[in-house]
């Protein structure tokens, strides 16, 4: 792949004062409609990417912006010290869209599943009884859940935690995609047990999709042992999979659910924690809380956000789009592919290294033909466009995935 001199210069300007927890397919992005995003040269790509599933709207949604546009000359930021007309109005909308009593608004993925931890410790002594500081909080291996130390705690990858301990306290790991095992771990400690955490499908791991009545047995197990349920639906909410929440597809309503991401469009870190009162009213004032969490911009982007969901009707998008776009690739024979996978438009490749030519290399060939996405775990990739994309676009885009994959034949 080529690189001009002109991204070079931004490369090398992030290499040189950036501090390097990443690694960028090297694409100097500059611009974003809809489904696509242009580079310093003025090259369109299709972006399969979407930020990590933030911008399911599609970029620069004009209805999001103008929200976003209109309230930033009127009143950006209060903190919650004082109240103010936007965070009322959003938490409403908001509480009766996913169907809870109430919102706990945060601005990263990574604050609001540290929020939902909390909570599930703290109903844990509240409401269930457990001893002061034994609380435990199930999790499954392959998780992703974002960057904390308490969150990193929970990781089984070495990437993620290696030499940034000492760790927290109090998770237990099980595998995923077995509820055995999480019922294993209910009979010895269900009693100190708060809470399972779980992603409906494990987005960072490779698009992990578990078996058709995992979350169901494991909802039942956490009833059964009154634990909670929190399904961290960062990723995989908001329209994504082909249902409004992942959960949605096996009828399960979290306990807890934690979102992110797409609530903002990718127009702003915004993300949310949401409970019943049982659950969310046992934190009180001064107990938690964030300066920007929830602030009047946040509270307008993500009502805009939520509406141009249901006005696009982007859940059924994903569910349609997404099934052209296995059936095309699961047909599509490559000696590169081993596994399609994934649900609405949230899928993966699983691909076979051949002759030193990996995961990466594919990425960089789609790129050169104007298409980004990213590998996840060196031999995944993920392909997830906004959902605003077109059919007609979405077959171009496929003709591309597989023009990369024959030329590195
Ligand atoms: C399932 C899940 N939870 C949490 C996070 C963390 O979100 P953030 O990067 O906004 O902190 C991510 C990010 O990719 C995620 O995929």
């Amino acid at each position: 792949m080529i690189i001009s001199e002109k991204a070079k210069v931004f490369i090398e300007q992030e290499d040189n004062f950036g501090a390097h927890n990443y690694h960028p397919l090297p694409v100097v992005l500059s611009k974003g409609k809809g489904a696509f995003v242009w580079d310093v040269d003025g090259k369109r790509y299709f972006d399969f990417l979407s930020a990590y599933s933030a911008v399911n709207q599609g970029h620069c949604h004009p209805k999001i912006v103008k929200a976003l546009c209109d309230q930033a000359q009127t009143l950006c930021l209060t903190s919650r010290a004082f109240y103010n007309d936007c965070l009322g109005p959003y938490e409403e909308f908001a509480t009766k869209y996913f169907g809870y009593d109430k919102l706990l608004p945060m601005n990263s993925g990574a604050e609001a599943v540290e929020t939902a931890l909390k909570l599930g410790r703290r109903w844990g002594y509240i409401k269930k009884g457990i001893p002061e500081d034994q609380a435990i909080i199930i999790v499954c291996e392959g998780n992703f859940h974002g960057r904390t130390i308490s969150i990193v705690s929970m990781s089984s990858d070495p990437d993620s935690y290696s030499q940034y301990g000492p760790f927290t306290p109090g998770f237990v790991k099980i595998p995923y995609n077995d509820s055995d095992a999480l019922e294993r771990v209910l009979d010895k400690c269900g009693d100190r047990t708060a809470a399972f955490i779980v992603e409906p499908i494990q987005g960072e791991a490779g698009v992990f999709v578990p078996d058709k009545g995992y979350l169901t047995k494991c909802y039942n197990a956490c009833k059964k042992h009154n634990v909670l349920f929190i399904a961290d639906e960062v990723q995989t909410g908001i329209a994504r999979t082909g249902r409004l929440l992942c959960c949605d597809h096996e009828n399960i309503h979290p306990d807890i659910l934690i979102l992110g991401k797409a609530i903002s469009g990718g127009v702003l870190p915004i993300s949310a924690v949401l409970a019943n009162n049982e659950i969310m009213l046992t934190i009180k004032p001064g107990e938690h809380g964030s300066t920007f969490g929830g602030f009047p911009l946040a509270a307008k982007v993500a009502v805009a956000a939520l509406e141009v969901v249901q006005e696009e009707h982007l859940t059924e998008k994903a569910e349609y789009l997404g099934k052209i776009f296995r059936e095309e690739l699961t047909n599509f024979h490559s000696p590169f592919i081993k596994q399609v996978r994934g649900m609405g438009l949230l899928n993966a490749i699983v691909t076979t290294p051949i002759e030193g030519k990996e995961a990466w290399d594919i990425c960089l060939k789609m790129a050169e033909y104007g298409l980004i996405a990213k590998p996840t775990h060196k031999h995944i990739i993920r392909f997830a466009p906004p959902l605003v994309i077109t059919e007609t676009e979405l077959r171009e885009a496929i003709e591309i995935i597989k023009r990369a994959f024959k030329e590195l034949e």
